[in-house]
């Protein structure tokens, strides 16, 4: 049985798009949709060119086509793909321009609102009653205190200042090379509008944590709970808020 040229036309262009999605299928990495268009468009061409070699190929092609249109013992099958055919068009554009309700993208939030618990070595924080366990001593033994907040400087000029800025301003080496850039922690409209279960979290989880609203580009800062320890953290927090002279934003 001979396969109507039409058919092997759509079949051919289906293998086409099957072989452009193939790589997103084998290997969870797909073409992007620009280039998909483009090779489907040199696909048909290339298989129209094939098809429409000969007069007697062309009239096989595209018979059918003309038939549907012309012959009239085909009205009703035509009445219904012309029926049809608007709708599908219809249809795809709604599906395209349907209103979306997420927030726009430019409006990225710097400090987003925290989740309630985080994940972070191994435990569930909750982040409505996490505090500073160093915190206390700054009253109660504020020699203890003063070396923990040189242990947690020694923290931040070994990982943070290349970002973060010697002076805590946001201004450091690489700082020009990133985008969001790195935020300052000098000044009242930093981390001290901050509670320290809030930067607790900022710093363990870095931009990969952050929540979807402030994520249209991708923050450069480090997931530190891969590198620091629990204890490390809770150090530089002491540190940057100490030599900032800013005080963390507490629970009424
Ligand atoms: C590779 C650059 C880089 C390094 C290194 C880095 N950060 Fe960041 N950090 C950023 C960027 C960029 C942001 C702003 C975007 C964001 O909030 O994720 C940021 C944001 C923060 C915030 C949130 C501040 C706020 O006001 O919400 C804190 C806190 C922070 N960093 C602390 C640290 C600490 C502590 C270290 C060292 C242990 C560190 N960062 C190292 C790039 C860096």
């Amino acid at each position: 049985m001979k396969i109507p040229r039409l058919l092997q036309f759509i079949v051919l262009v289906l293998i086409a798009y099957g072989i452009c999605k193939l790589p997103q299928y084998l290997m969870g990495k797909p073409i992007p949709g620009s280039l998909i268009l483009m090779y489907m468009f040199f696909a048909v061409v290339m298989i129209l060119l094939v098809m429409t070699s000969t007069e007697e190929s062309t009239r096989e092609l595209f018979g059918p086509i003309k038939a549907l249109v012309e012959d009239p013992s085909k009205a009703l099958i035509r009445n219904i793909v012309f029926v049809i055919v608007p709708l599908v068009a219809g249809y795809l554009t709604y599906e395209q321009l349907k209103p979306s309700f997420e927030p726009p993208v430019e409006l990225r939030s710097t400090h987003p609102a925290p989740p309630s618990t985080m994940k972070a070595f191994g435990k569930t924080y909750n982040l409505m009653t996490l505090e500073n366990p160093y915190r206390k001593l700054e009253k109660e033994d504020p020699e203890k205190f003063k070396e923990l907040v040189r242990e947690g400087g020694e923290v931040y000029f070994q990982n943070c200042f290349f970002c973060h800025g010697d002076k805590l301003y946001g201004k450091g080496h690489y700082a020009h090379g990133f985008n969001p850039l790195p935020l300052p922690f000098q000044g009242k409209d930093t981390i001290a509008q901050l509670q320290e279960s809030f930067v607790f979290w900022r710093i363990a989880t870095g931009g990969p944590g952050l929540p979807k609203e402030s994520t249209p580009w991708l923050s450069s800062m480090p997931i530190w709970q891969h590198f620091l320890s629990e204890e490390e953290i809770w150090k530089v927090i002491l540190f940057i808020y100490d030599y900032t002279g800013n005080v963390p934003r507490a629970w009424e």
